[in-house]
């Protein structure tokens, strides 16, 4: 499937039909679950209510796509009244309701809600309103930048879903991507010295964090051809390595202790098993393949315990240019996001800006749970470095010349 950031109008018309095929299916899905739709559902900073996050899902295109007046404009929409210009929602109280700007994390959960067919009738009547839209703006590429938008940010929210799904141990869907390892890519990679470059196509959508592009001076490094495995993992946790201080940065330990983490998230030994959870379900773990769900503290303390390092950003988008395969687990790197030189934002304000310096940290690839129209090697995710209910991963690297392998951020041994 092609990228969200090149496809023709025709494919985005085919893409917000399958976004309201899935949010309406992964609906359906939550509803099965007891409790899904009500107050029950804990407070945990890592999910929203399910019922909330489907209804803001909806906002988000109504309000970029249905009621923006500068729509023709794209990125360069410049208009600090635009939310007095908007035009009105199709639900009287949504801006109160679903703004994910003004609204708290915390009082999501206090929200009168619409109930479940009252959401169905919103996402349906603002994904087929936005078709039509489409078709209207479908020769003008500018005005296509709020469908791009609008589409990644309805299948990040789907991924997201997933991960509450994980998290509050509901069904989950089956992942498009296929986990198995591939053994021949077992040998660690070599990449070379050089002055990376790497920067978004002007010409094409993207993320107002890619822009300015990543350059970085790097040394010569190997790095694993696959991410770290359960197995490998597994291997620190049997060696101590959640009782060794010196192998955690001081907030991972504390973390750590606070946490009283022993092991990965929804993964744990039984005798000479190991098992993981996967939605409702514990089955039994394989040892090849990625481990998931461990946070940044976890990573770096197995690269510690292993004498690796986790890699710079510029060091994976380096490798991922020379042919690494990537795309089963999100992958930590040390880098915190912080944003490249000439960043400018775009209408969506609240995507990048105010998570800069604010102690986040980079992720690159994707994960099975990815729609393939997101897959980018350009692409930045990034999270807090405690959180252990994304989909991820990490690899390591290792400098080729000691002291040479990365000079674009601060060393990791020590995590600010
Ligand atoms: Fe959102």
């Amino acid at each position: 499937m092609l990228s969200v950031r090149h496809c023709k109008a025709q494919q985005l018309e085919t893409a917000y039909a399958q976004c309201l095929v899935s949010l309406l299916a992964c609906l359906e899905r939550f509803s099965l679950s007891l409790n899904a739709f009500s107050s029950h559902v804990p407070h945990l900073e890592q999910v929203n209510p399910p019922l909330w996050e489907f209804g803001h899902v909806a906002w988000f295109t109504e309000h970029w796509v249905l009621r923006n007046p500068g729509r023709a404009l794209g990125r360069g929409l410049k208009d600090p009244n635009l939310r007095a210009s908007m035009r009105p929602s199709l639900l009287p109280e949504a801006d109160a309701l679903f703004d994910s700007a003004t609204i708290p994390h915390g009082d999501r959960w206090q929200l009168e809600q619409l109930g479940r067919s009252g959401i169905e009738h919103y996402l349906s009547r603002t994904f087929k309103e936005a078709i039509a839209i489409l078709q209207l703006d479908a020769t003008r590429e500018t005005a296509l930048y709020f469908h791009r938008l609008s589409i990644a940010h309805t299948w990040m929210h789907l991924e997201a879903l997933e991960m509450t799904a994980q998290t509050l141990g509901f069904e989950r869907t089956e992942s498009a991507e296929p986990m198995t390892l591939d053994v021949r890519d077992q040998a660690p990679l070599a990449i070379d010295a050089q002055a990376l470059r790497a920067s978004p196509d002007r010409d094409c959508f993207f993320f107002d964090n890619e822009f300015g592009g990543l350059e970085a001076d790097i040394g010569a490094f190997e790095i694993d051809a696959q991410p770290v495995s359960l197995g490998a993992f597994w291997a620190f946790v049997d060696d101590g390595g959640y009782e060794r201080e010196s192998l955690w940065t001081d907030h991972g330990w504390a973390w750590k202790t606070r946490q009283a983490a022993a092991g990965p998230l929804h993964s744990r030994r039984q005798g000479d098993l190991l098992l993981c959870r996967v939605g409702a379900q514990w089955a039994l773990g394989d040892a090849a393949q990625p481990v998931c769900h461990v946070c940044l503290h976890e990573a770096q303390a197995w690269c510690n315990w292993a004498g690796r390092q986790l890699p710079t950003e510029a060091q994976w988008m380096a490798a991922a240019s020379a042919g690494m395969r990537w795309g089963r687990v999100w992958e930590w790197t040390s880098s915190p996001f912080v944003p490249f030189s000439g960043f400018t934002a775009h209408p969506y304000e609240a995507y990048s800006e105010p998570w800069f310096g604010a102690d986040h940290w980079v992720l690159k690839g994707a994960c099975a749970q990815t729609h393939p129209m997101l897959r980018d090697r350009l692409f930045r995710n990034f999270y807090r470095p405690h959180r252990q209910d994304v989909f991820a991963g990490f690899r390591s690297v290792q400098a080729a010349v000691a002291g040479c392998a990365t000079n674009s951020t601060k060393p990791p041994e020590r995590l600010r």
